[in-house]
Order: structure tokens, then C-alpha cells, then sequence
């Protein structure tokens, strides 16, 4: 069975609204499948999806190795070349010994210590942006709280300005940017991310360039200190640091309240960590990822040759039930054993985890502790994206 004979459908709203049916029959029918639209490979397996992110045969990239010609790839189209070099010099698209020199320096901003020092002002920002939703009895839980706390956050971190005004538009640049990681993006898609990685990287460069002038305790200028990243790759990796640093964030939220609601369920307050693990679990919030394969690779009989393109399929990992057992499809918030790949694997695991791992609990806790009688006054509806799934607003009353 090939793998649109299993519904594998990216693009149709019910697909995105439930992609698990059809990753059941993935798993349930091979381990490589031929996706002939995208023309890639689906990987649904939780052992060949952890397995492959650690392997070095396959990489984000490919051009540190070959050029697009020796790989038999068509080079980027030259109009979305904006969008290509912000993000080809970023963290995530780097290999080899780029990648390990960025990571080595980002790191440092990172630690377990950095995230620990934030947790006064995460608990601080998330009751009150929870306080503001109760107290007007209700609204969308997406836009006044998901959504202002991770970016305010990253912002602050990274040291962009309260009182610029481009502090508004980190969502929406975002939002344009990640269009371009969906599957087959359209034209229109390619425009607003090329006007979004222009404007952004511009307004990154004269920060950039402030920061040189008035150096402050933030990111940016420790990155400028270290004198070990070239201009563009600086504006590339604040670009992806700041976009990373809520999408995702903004979607578990979300998503993970809406299968609360749905499931009529609560966390256990004392347990919130193991109940936001299974969350990320259950429903994925970025449901897919993709590496190149740099060296042929062989799963189960297939041969996958070097210049072939795989897709991790993260949600249907997750929901393996060769991993999970037969509770895999369920929400069980007390789940211990609970090895998710929601974060990724390797050299490219999400650096962020101990952050998104806290705001995630910060949330979740004042939403149980000052709106206990939360719920939904109507069905909310996907935005048509697969890969960064979440929904469009989630309206609430408590
Ligand atoms: C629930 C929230 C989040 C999820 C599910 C998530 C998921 C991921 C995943 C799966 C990857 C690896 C992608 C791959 O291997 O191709 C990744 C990488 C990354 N994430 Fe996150 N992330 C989240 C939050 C954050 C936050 C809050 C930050 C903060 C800055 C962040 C920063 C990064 C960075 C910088 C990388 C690139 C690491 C590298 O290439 O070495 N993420 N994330």
C-alpha cells in the first residue's frame, strides 16, 4: 500500500483534524512509504523515526556536503532567496562543524540554570495574563494567554524592546516564516515568508546593531561578545530562536487544553509535569519533520538512496503502540514511560525543551488553579497547516 492509499492526505482539513487513522495504517503496513506528492518517504515508526534523527547519514542540510546538482536537486528558486539565506544560516539548518560551533554558544543561554532563573518571572507573566482572562469571564484562550506568554519570553531573553514596535510583529513574521515549512507551499506562501524574512532580518540587523553600541544582559549581546558568529548567522539563528520559541508553545497550549476539555479531564496539579509530557505526547504539536539522506540507508528491505528525502511522521511515532502499548491512542495523564519524540533526538534536540517544559507547566497550573470551571462556547476550528498543526483561537468561559 502506497501512502495516499492510507489517507495520508496533508492538505485536506479532516486529514489535518485527525491525522492518527491514517498514520494507524502507516505503521500498520510498512516502514518506508512513498509519498509520490512530496516526493519523499513516511517514516511512521517510533523505533526508525528516534533511530534516524540520531543517525548522521541523513542531515537538515545537505549542502555541506554536496552541491544541489551532485545531490540531484534543483537549486532554490532565486525569488525566495531572502527566505533561503535567513534561514539555510540558522542553527536548525546547519550541520557538521557550523552547527556544533552555534549550538556550543547558544547553549550557554540555555542552561538549566538560565531557565531556572526564569522561573519567578514565567509563574509571574502567567498569572496574570490568566488573571485577565478570568476576570473577563472568558475570551480566546490562544490570544490572551497561549500566545503573549511565549513571546514575551523569547523577547525578553533575547533582548528585543518592550517598546518597539516591531515587538508586534514577531508573531505575524513567524507566522509567514513557518508557512514555508508546510508541504508543497504555495507561491503566495513563498511571497509573505520572502517580505517576512526581509523586514525581519532588517529590523534584527539594526538591533543587532544597537546592541553593539549599548550592550544589555540579553542573548544578542552575549552572541555579539563571543565575536564567533558572522552577521548573517547571528540574524538567522535570533530569527529561528524567536520563532521556535513560541510556535510551538503557542500550539500545546492550545491543543492540549482543547483534548482536556474534549476528554473532560484535569491534571492533577502535584503531577503537572507527567500530564504535560502526555500532552505532548498525544497530540503532537509539530507533526513532522524531514532530513536528507546524505548516505543510502536500508528499512525493512527498502533501500533509501542517498539524494532521497525522508518525513518523520512525529505524531504517528508517538501513538506507536510498539512503543506505547495498546494505550497509545489513549490520554493517559499519569503516563511515566513515556519516551515522545516531541522534541526531536541527536544533534538537532530541541534547546528549548526545558523552557517550553516550563511555561507549559506555569500555564497550565494557573488555568487549573484560578479557572477550574473552564470550558469551551465553541468548537474551535484548524488552521489548514499539517506540520506546525494548531487551531485558529480557542474560545473559553470560566
Ligand atoms: C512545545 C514546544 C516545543 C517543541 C514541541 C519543540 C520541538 C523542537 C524539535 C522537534 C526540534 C528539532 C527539529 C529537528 O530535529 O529537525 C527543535 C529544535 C529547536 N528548538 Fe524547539 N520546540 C519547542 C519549543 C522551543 C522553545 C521554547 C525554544 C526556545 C528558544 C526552542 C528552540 C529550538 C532551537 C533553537 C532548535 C534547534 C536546535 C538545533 O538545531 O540544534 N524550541 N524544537
Amino acid at each position: 500500500m502506497d501512502a495516499a492509499d492510507a489517507a495520508f492526505d496533508p492538505w485536506s482539513a479532516d486529514f489535518v483534524a485527525d491525522p492518527y487513522p491514517a498514520y494507524a495504517r502507516l505503521r500498520a503496513t510498512g516502514r518506508a512509504h512513498w509519498f509520490a506528492p512530496t516526493r519523499q518517504w513516511l517514516i511512521p515508526h517510533h523505533e526508525d523515526v528516534s533511530a534516524l534523527l540520531r543517525d548522521r547519514r541523513l542531515g537538515r542540510t545537505y549542502t555541506h556536503r554536496f552541491t544541489h546538482e551532485e545531490f540531484g536537486q534543483e537549486p532554490p528558486d532565486a525569488a525566495h532567496e531572502p527566505f533561503h539565506t535567513l534561514n539555510d544560516h540558522g542553527l536548525l539548518d546547519l550541520e557538521a562543524a557550523d552547527h556544533a560551533r552555534i549550538r556550543r554558544l547558544v547553549s550557554k543561554a540555555f542552561t538549566p540554570r538560565t531557565v531556572e532563573n526564569l522561573v519567578p518571572t514565567v509563574r509571574r507573566l502567567a498569572a496574570g495574563l490568566v488573571g485577565d482572562l478570568v476576570a473577563a469571564g472568558g475570551g480566546d484562550l490562544l490570544a490572551s494567554v497561549a500566545e503573549p506568554l511565549p513571546v514575551a519570553v523569547i523577547a525578553e531573553m533575547l533582548g528585543v524592546p518592550e517598546e518597539d514596535e516591531e515587538r508586534g510583529r514577531l508573531r505575524p513574521w513567524s507566522a509567514a516564516i513557518c508557512g514555508m515549512f508546510e508541504l508543497n507551499p504555495s507561491e503566495e506562501a513563498a511571497r509573505r515568508a520572502v517580505v517576512a524574512s526581509i523586514e525581519f532580518s532588517d529590523y534584527l540587523r539594526e538591533l543587532i546593531a544597537r546592541r553593539r553600541r549599548e550592550p544589555g544582559d540579553d542573548l544578542i549581546s552575549s552572541l555579539i561578545a563571543v565575536e564567533e558568529l558572522t552577521e548573517q548567522e547571528m540574524i538567522s539563528t535570533c530569527v529561528l530562536l524567536l520563532n521556535a520559541g513560541h510556535e510551538a508553545t503557542v500550539n500545546t497550549t492550545v491543543n492540549g487544553w482543547w483534548t482536556l476539555l474534549r476528554e473532560g479531564v484535569r491534571p492533577d496539579p502535584e503531577k503537572l509535569s507527567t500530564a504535560v509530557e502526555e500532552l505532548l505526547r498525544y497530540d503532537t504539536p509539530l507533526q513532522m519533520f524531514e532530513r536528507w539522506v546524505l548516505d543510502d540507508i536500508e528499512l525493512g528491505g527498502v533501500t533509501i538512496p542517498r539524494g532521497s528525502e525522508v518525513a518523520l511522521l512525529f505524531g504517528s511515532a508517538n501513538r506507536d503502540p510498539a512503543r506505547f502499548g495498546p494505550t497509545a491512542d489513549t490520554l493517559d495523564l499519569t503516563r511515566t514511560d513515556n519516551p515522545h519524540v516531541t522534541f526531536g533526538a541527536g544533534i538537532h534536540y530541541c534547546l528549548g525543551a526545558p523552557l517550553a517544559r516550563l511555561e507549559l507547566t506555569a500555564v497550565f497550573a494557573e488555568l487549573l488553579r484560578q479557572a477550574p470551571t473552564l470550558r469551551l462556547t465553541a468548537e474551535p476550528t484548524w488552521k489548514p497547516g499539517y506540520v506546525i498543526r494548531g487551531f485558529e483561537e480557542l474560545l473559553v468561559e470560566v
